[in-house]
């Protein structure tokens, strides 16, 4: 397994450093992410991934966020807690693996049509090595989805995320996919909470990031 580092080696340093299953192991039937940025997303897995898409989500817990009237040729799970993945009615069938401990992911070469990552990607300390991994199991012009918002769990997340603003974590997801082979990304960025009447009432709202990147034609 082979990849283009872009990191350097203390901005994968996260503050608890103690294995991340630990971390997962009580299950969270909570939602991570408010109602807005969830049917956002939503409304951008209808537009960008059709009904014959074999999906991955990676990083997955009990919600998925795939509108719930389509049905896709299979979509697999990923995460760290069984009891969230065995109680998500979206997926066909699912793994755990720990990607900060083993980025090989068990999956054919070119299989996947969509991986998608939702609040996610701030977790990972090797991301090229993933970036790389989904580009391997992707068919061509596959795509990924990388969407999140700008919350986390601060001990959890490495040095790179903790330390950039939405813009660097923008900037940072693109170039690690680039730097993997990917295509060029769309980045999308709806920040529509400094107009949000619910801020008045102490209530969060979320704004909706995402980098979009496609595998080249061979
Ligand atoms: C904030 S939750 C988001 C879950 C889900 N994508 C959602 O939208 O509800 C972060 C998820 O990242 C995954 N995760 C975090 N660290 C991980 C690691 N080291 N290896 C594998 N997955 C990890 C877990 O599945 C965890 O549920």
């Amino acid at each position: 397994m082979s990849a283009t580092q872009v990191l350097k080696e203390h901005q994968r340093y996260k503050l608890d450093n103690n294995d991340d299953a630990l971390f997962y192991s009580e299950p969270r039937f909570v939602y991570h992410l408010d109602a807005g940025f969830r049917s956002r997303l939503t409304t951008l897995y209808r537009q960008r991934i059709p009904s014959c898409a074999v999906v991955l989500d990676l990083m997955s817990s009990w919600v998925s966020h795939l509108p719930k009237d389509v049905i896709y040729d299979k979509v697999i799970g990923h995460g760290l807690n069984t009891d969230e993945l065995l109680a998500n009615q979206r997926l066909d069938s699912y793994w755990i693996q720990n990607l900060n401990r083993d980025q090989r992911l068990p999956l054919n070469d070119t299989s996947v049509d969509a991986t998608l990552i939702v609040a996610g990607w701030q977790y990972l300390q090797q991301p090229e090595y993933i970036a790389s991994e989904l580009l391997r199991i992707s068919r061509p012009m596959g795509q990924i989805i990388v969407a999140f918002s700008n919350r986390m769990f601060f001990t959890k997340a490495p040095q790179v995320w903790t330390d950039g603003d939405d813009n660097d974590h923008l900037n940072y997801v693109a170039s690690v996919l680039i730097a993997q082979g990917w295509l060029t990304p769309e980045i999308i960025v709806e920040n529509k909470c400094s107009d949000n009447w619910m801020r008045l009432f102490g209530k969060r709202c979320d704004p909706f990031f995402a980098v979009i990147a496609t595998k080249p034609k061979p």
